[in-house]
């Protein structure tokens, strides 16, 4: 029996970065619940289709080839394009009117790849948003990223981010200077004002204000103001019902340095948002999913969120 009364939330997701998918190339990939196939055409666009020929199976992704913006199966050059439409048999008259593969919306934002699920093929209900220091040279780019696969759901993983008090005790900050959470249609912004008790940096008692805007149940993004300014991107992507591919990517101010210096000075903090991703996980992967919880006066908007959350199903 699953941990977690939820299945698949209706989210964006991430895919991928955007260089994990160059031009030309396919990918198989393994989200949502089933085998999945992404490929970068001639014209730069990246689709999303189901892994399977409608025709007699082959993975598409296993020797698949892009022709021009059409992905080509392998096993008798069957041509798809980006809408998942058979465009080309090689061989026959005639094109089936069955012959199509689900096609997922698929987007391309922040040097990133999201993929729309909706459990019952419902279009989006929200956009991706941008996000500003992506565009703003003062930043350092590419994500330098991490990724994890973690036993658990993205709701239970999103709720993590307005649980108060695990920030003093998982995460060893004093708390709070400030704290505040805003739940709006198909988002929320949060913010909490902090001091690090401890910091895997030499310069402990670091006061650092993070503001969040979580989209949907699979991703979100903050920005962390201290001694340094950076944007952390993260993607809860479900693998299955109850496995979650984590992905982290930071960028970071340049502060008046130049990219290299700018990319030295960050290379310690940039590793902390890492590591202190890392202390939720063996709470994550062993905990439980109390439909009912007890919760106290100085819990955070846990019953809130959760009713938030409810629209994405
Ligand atoms: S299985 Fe794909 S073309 Fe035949
Ligand atoms: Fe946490």
């Amino acid at each position: 029996m699953s941990r977690f009364p939820f299945g698949i939330p209706n989210s964006w997701y991430v895919l991928a970065y955007s260089e994990e998918i160059p031009r030309g190339e396919v990918v198989p990939l393994e989200y949502l619940g089933r085998k999945l196939v992404a490929f970068r055409g001639e014209n730069g666009e990246v689709s999303v289709l189901d892994a399977y020929c409608p025709h007699l199976g082959a993975h598409l992704a296993f020797g698949g080839r892009v022709e021009g913006d059409t992905l080509s199966c392998p096993f008798h050059g069957w041509r798809f394009d980006a809408t998942g439409t058979c465009v080309d048999i090689p061989y026959a008259s005639r094109i089936p009117a069955r012959a199509a593969v689900k096609a997922y919306p698929c987007v391309e934002r922040n040097g990133m790849i999201f993929v729309w699920y909706h459990a019952r093929g419902e279009p989006p209900a929200f956009e991706v948003p941008d996000i500003a220091e992506w565009h703003d040279d003062e930043y350092i780019r590419p994500w330098v990223h991490y990724d994890w696969k973690i036993k658990s759901h993205p709701q239970d993983m999103a709720e993590n981010g307005i649980d108060w008090p695990h920030f003093a005790t998982v995460h060893l900050m004093r708390m709070p200077n400030h704290l505040n959470c805003d739940f709006r249609e198909h988002t929320y912004f949060w913010s909490i004002g902090a001091t690090k008790e401890v910091s895997t940096l030499e310069d402990t008692q670091d006061t650092l204000l993070m503001e969040g805007e979580n989209w949907g149940l699979g991703y979100s993004f903050l920005r962390q103001r201290g001694n340094v300014r950076t944007v952390v991107a993260v993607g809860l992507t479900p693998i299955d019902g109850e496995t979650v591919h984590l992905r982290m990517g930071v960028i970071g101010a340049r502060n008046g340095l130049d990219e290299e210096a700018a990319r030295e000075a960050l290379r310690g903090y940039i590793a902390e948002h890492a590591v202190v991703a890392t202390q939720d996980f063996d709470i994550w992967e062993n905990k439980c999913y109390p439909a009912d919880p007890v919760l106290c006066d100085g819990d955070g908007p846990i019953a809130e969120y959760r009713k938030w959350a409810s629209q994405f199903y």
